[in-house]
C-alpha cells in the first residue's frame, strides 16, 4: 500500500494501533482536551502524508465521541490529505434507522450525512445494524466490514453439535455467515420489542437444540436483555450450553450479570467497543475493507 497517515482519537487508540500495525503505518494520536465548560478540543499534531485514515469509534459517551469525530474531520481535511477515509468501528445511533413512531428522527441518516459533510471521502464501518442505510444516506464510497470469520475462529473446535442462533430475524444473515465458517446449523428467533417501553418478547418456537451447544450471535449487546431471553428460551428447550458473541459490546451496567444469570457460559465481543469481553479483534476485517475501498478510489 502507498504511504498513509493513520490518525486516532484517544477513544479508539487500541484498535487504531492494531490497524496501523496491519497496514504497516504508525498511528498519530490526535491531541485532545476538554474545556472547563465541557466542550471538546482536538488538534492534529502532524500533517498527513498521502491519504489519511481516521479511526474513531462512537461508543459511549456517543454524543461526545461524535462531536470529536466531526471536529477531527474538519481539522484533517483542512490539511488537504490525498483522501480522507474514516473508520467508525461502532456506528452509534445505527439502530434508529427508521421512524418507528411518528415524530422520531432517522438518527443513522443524521450521523452518516454529518460525517460526509465534515469532509470524509470514504467510510468503513463494522457490522452496521442495517447495511442498506449506508447506500441510502451516503454518496461517498463505503464498506461494511463483517467479523464473521473472526468470531467463528474464536469458537472453532470448542462447541459440541453447535447451532448458531440469531436472536431476531434481522440478525439471521450474520448468524448464517458465522455458521458457515463453523460448518454448523443456524436458526433464528422471532423477537418483538415494545417501541415505547423497550420490553422484549420472543414468539414461541420449538427448535432442534436438545443436547447441543448454542451460540447466540448479535450485532449489539446493550442491556443484555435480548441475549438473556434467547438463552433462557433455548435452555428451556434442552440446549446443553449457551455462548453469546456480539460485534459491539456497548454493554450497560448489569448487562453481563443479566446474561450470566440467564445461563450463558461465556460472552465475547470484538474490539469495536473496548470492554472486558472484547477479545476478538476486527483489525483484519477493517484492513480488508480499507484495501477494497482504496482499490475503488485511489
Ligand atoms: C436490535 O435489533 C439489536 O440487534 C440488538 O438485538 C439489541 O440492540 C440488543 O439490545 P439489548 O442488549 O438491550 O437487548
Amino acid at each position: 500500500m502507498t504511504t498513509m497517515t493513520v490518525y486516532a482519537l484517544d477513544s479508539s487508540n487500541g484498535l487504531a494501533a492494531r490497524i496501523g500495525r496491519a497496514i504497516g503505518d504508525r498511528v498519530v494520536l490526535l491531541e485532545g482536551k476538554e474545556f472547563p465548560d465541557g466542550e471538546s478540543y482536538v488538534r492534529v499534531p502532524q500533517r498527513p502524508e498521502g491519504p489519511a485514515i481516521l479511526v474513531a469509534s462512537l461508543h459511549p459517551p456517543q454524543d461526545k465521541n461524535f462531536v470529536k469525530l466531526l471536529l477531527a474531520l474538519e481539522a484533517i481535511s483542512a490539511l488537504k490529505p490525498e483522501g480522507l477515509f474514516v473508520v467508525v468501528p461502532y456506528l452509534a445511533y445505527a439502530r434508529q434507522d427508521k421512524r418507528f413512531l411518528e415524530g422520531e428522527p432517522i438518527s443513522v441518516k443524521v450521523i452518516l450525512r454529518s460525517i460526509e459533510a465534515a469532509g470524509a471521502t470514504g467510510l468503513v464501518v463494522v457490522d452496521v445494524h442495517k447495511p442498506s442505510a449506508l447506500s441510502e444516506h451516503l454518496s461517498i464510497p463505503h464498506r461494511n466490514a463483517m467479523p464473521s470469520r473472526e468470531v467463528a475462529e474464536y469458537f472453532k473446535g470448542r462447541l459440541r453439535s453447535p447451532l448458531v442462533l440469531a436472536p431476531d430475524a434481522g440478525a439471521l444473515e450474520r448468524a448464517k455467515s458465522v455458521a458457515e465458517h463453523l460448518s454448523a446449523d443456524y436458526d433464528y428467533l422471532v423477537k418483538e420489542r415494545d417501541r415505547v417501553t423497550g420490553e422484549v418478547r420472543v414468539q414461541p418456537k420449538s427448535m432442534d437444540v436438545q443436547g447441543r451447544d448454542v451460540l447466540i450471535v448479535d450485532d449489539v449487546i446493550s442491556t443484555g436483555g435480548t441475549v438473556a431471553l434467547a438463552a433462557s428460551t433455548v435452555l428451556r428447550q434442552g440446549a446443553s450450553r449457551v455462548f453469546a458473541a456480539c460485534t459491539h459490546a456497548v454493554m450497560v451496567k448489569g448487562a453481563l450479570d443479566l446474561m450470566m444469570s440467564s445461563g450463558v457460559e461465556e460472552v465475547v465481543a470484538t474490539d469495536t467497543v473496548p470492554s472486558p469481553v472484547s477479545r476478538i479483534t476486527v483489525a483484519p476485517a477493517i484492513v480488508e475493507a480499507l484495501k477494497s475501498l482504496f482499490d475503488e478510489v485511489l
